[in-house]
């Protein structure tokens, strides 16, 4: 039989992310690496579908750097006459698709088509740990032991990935040492460029997070300085009177 249950699957990586609990915040410089990397390798077969050239300003981008990478890609629209046409970017267009549908997708991918990442990060249990465990969970033909190739129904041609559900997953391993030259220098370490990934996916899914976190806080300082008001009145008002 091949399992395919969530039991068999090892815990997922547990990761430090800048943006995790009441106060986190995306760190701009991994978010910016993070784009980097789907720019130059997952863009090839996942789309952003949510995402904006401009909304790259907010992890830190420049108006002019913007332009430029919009500007850098050819999208598809249509001429006076109703035709067709390629033209260069602006930073008002959608992310570019890879492939024109889903069809075209499955079809370039083995059956199976790469999902838009927009909102990867939220809609898959474990989040960013998943996002990551998939990046870094590969595991060669070669390193597998025998029970794991009979029980998963292993071939030499198939990718097995710890982490994905029933292990063999269409995409082959996208990330390794040096996939990418940092623009900043940081050492292009595989993990470095799956962490840096997932938290420019993690701020696509949910760019208004630091927003929502400062709210939080604030309310929660509210409540605390309304509650001590709140005890002080009562205190005078029910005091004794002699
Ligand atoms: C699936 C991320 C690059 C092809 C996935 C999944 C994630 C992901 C999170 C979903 C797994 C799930 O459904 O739970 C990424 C990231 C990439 C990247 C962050 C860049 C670092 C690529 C590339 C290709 C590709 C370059 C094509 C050569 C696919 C395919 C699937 C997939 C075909 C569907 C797998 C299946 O359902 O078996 N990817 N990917 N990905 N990806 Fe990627």
């Amino acid at each position: 039989t091949v399992a395919t249950a969530a039991e068999d699957m090892p815990a997922l990586p547990q990761h430090d992310w800048s943006f995790k609990g009441p106060f986190g915040t995306y760190d701009r410089a991994a978010a910016q690496r993070g784009f980097q990397v789907y720019k130059e390798v997952c863009s090839a077969c996942h789309s952003l579908d949510l995402l904006y050239y401009r909304n790259l300003t907010e992890l830190g981008l420049t108006e002019d750097q913007v332009k430029a990478i919009a500007a850098d890609v050819q999208v598809p629209d249509i001429n006076d006459d109703g035709q067709p046409i390629e033209r260069p970017g602006r930073p008002s267009d959608h992310f570019k698709k890879p492939f024109p549908n889903e069809a075209a997708a499955a079809a370039a991918n083995g059956g199976k088509a790469p999902p838009d990442l927009s909102v990867i990060v939220k809609a898959r249990e474990g989040g960013p740990n998943y996002v990551y465990g998939i990046l870094t969970g590969y595991v060669p033909y070669d390193k597998l032991t025998p029970e794991q190739i009979k029980e998963f129904n292993v071939s030499k041609d198939d990718n097995f990935n710890l982490y994905f559900l029933g292990h063999r997953i269409a995409m082959p391993q996208p990330l390794d040492d040096n996939k990418v030259t940092y623009v900043d220098g940081t050492k292009a370490t595989l993990p470095q460029e799956a962490s840096d990934v997932v938290t420019f996916l993690a701020w696509a899914s949910e760019p208004h997070l630091e927003a929502r976190n400062r709210t939080g806080v604030r309310v929660i300082l509210f409540l605390l300085v309304m509650a001590g008001l709140m005890y002080a009145t009562k205190r005078a008002i029910w005091a004794d009177k002699h």
